[in-house]
């Protein structure tokens, strides 16, 4: 047996598009990346999404639009020690400075009791990861940015369809930023996304996306294409705006057979969530017997964790190895992948900024000995029984005793 960390779902309704927009000819963004911007804000339930590249532009992006509002290069963001690397890259990539905090071992997100203290004159925002579609502490950290005038942004690209105290992550801070990528639960194949319910911060990123042009409107690349921006512009001749830049900005456009494939993706969306969300609390039950060796994140009565796939961290108490279990699930068929790390202290190239091995004692802890498996929508209970029986069979090797026996 086979158990696949991914699958790609690209249904007929997106096929059929990408041949329309091949047929077209109009290939770079347009309708369908519009469309998909609607249908995505319709989602998450904010009034606006600006669909990008990627979910680490997303991030960055959304942090560059804070230029607008009196930040400054080289300010502060506050970011979690432990997450997919493309978090602290991106607060590199748009000028700004990360501190990074520890998390909370059980949660696997930023620990909101670490944060006051690394805020400095300097930090203009808070950019909290929801890591493995669990909300992170969303009412602590909203206190804190409003007693600090700060900003917050969230990073939701493992997040998709996750809920915190009955609302959609996404809609919990200034702007949130969702990645599309294959493995995540709505794709776009290479993609992210920007929701937020302020427009100008929509209208900023329009033209960030565009290399800081002038022209942000909702209309704007479609018009430029032929050379008018009709809104701002009121249909009069527009030679120049093409290459009038406001700001610093990116090349990260969507394009049509990305919005294309997305489009047909979030039809499908709500059966992919539910498949997954059935998977992954299935693996949930099923992995309470391994607790004292073996411990995943737990879901609390006010929230809803958004299934991207399924963490496992070997406890202190184990004395085996993640690697030996890696090992062994391998050989067995089941795919896996390591936990992310912590950025500032297992990643090289934050080394510049001079933290040391043993700052962040939890997120090193997870990035030594955590792991991951995927909960996707092309898994079924055999698969999910057939992980579970390959892990009590690694424990009952290592002459551990179940907490049913
Ligand atoms: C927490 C987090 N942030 C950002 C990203 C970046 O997304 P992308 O790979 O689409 O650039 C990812 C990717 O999975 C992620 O897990």
């Amino acid at each position: 047996m086979k158990v696949t960390f991914g699958t790609l779902t690209v249904t007929r309704k997106s096929k059929a598009l990408v041949k329309e927009v091949l047929k077209s000819n109009r290939i770079s963004s347009g309708k369908y990346v519009r469309t998909f911007e609607k249908m995505f804000a319709a989602v998450v339930g904010t009034k606006e999404a600006v669909a990008l590249s990627s979910g680490g532009d997303a991030d960055a992006l959304a942090l560059a639009v804070l230029y607008d509002f009196g930040a400054r290069r080289q300010d502060e963001v506050i970011v979690p020690a432990l997450s997919f690397v493309a978090t602290g890259n991106s607060v590199l990539q748009a000028g700004f400075v990360p501190v990074f905090v520890d998390i909370d071992r059980v949660t696997l997100n930023i620990d909101p009791l670490k944060i006051e203290a690394a805020i400095t004159k300097k930090t203009r925002a808070i950019m909290p990861v929801h890591l493995m579609g669990k909300p992170a502490a969303m009412d602590e950290i909203n206190r804190i940015a409003k007693r600090y005038k700060l900003y917050v942004i969230e990073d939701a690209a493992e997040a998709h369809g996750a809920k915190y105290k009955g609302r959609n992550v996404g809609t919990l801070g200034d702007m949130a930023a969702f990645s599309l990528y294959v493995a995540h639960i709505i794709t776009t194949v290479e993609g992210g996304v920007v929701v937020t319910d302020k427009r100008e911060f929509a209208e900023i990123l329009r033209s960030l996306r565009s290399h800081g042009r002038a022209c942000k409107c909702d209309s704007c690349v479609l018009n430029l294409s032929s050379g008018y921006c009709a809104k701002r512009f009121k249909g009069g001749r527009n030679n120049d705006i093409r290459f009038i830049f406001e700001r610093i900005g990116y090349s990260s456009k969507m394009n049509e057979m990305e919005a294309a494939i997305g489009i047909g993706n979030i039809d499908e969306y709500k059966n992919i969530l539910e498949k997954r969300r059935k998977n992954f609390k299935y693996l949930m039950a099923g992995f309470r017997r391994f607790r004292p060796y073996l411990a995943t994140i737990e879901e609390e009565s006010y929230e809803r964790i958004g299934p991207h796939a399924f963490p496992v961290v070997v406890q202190e108490d184990a004395d085996f190895t993640r690697d030996e279990i890696v090992d062994y699930l391998e050989r067995s068929g089941v795919e896996t992948r390591s936990l992310f790390s912590s950025m500032p202290t297992q990643c090289a190239g934050f080394k510049y900024l001079g933290y040391r091995t043993g700052d962040f004692p939890n997120a090193e802890y997870i990035g030594d000995n955590g792991f991951h498996i995927g909960v996707h929508q092309g898994l079924g209970k055999a698969h999910l029984d057939y992980f579970l029986g390959c892990v009590a069979k690694f424990l009952d090797k290592k002459k551990k005793r179940l907490s049913y026996e």
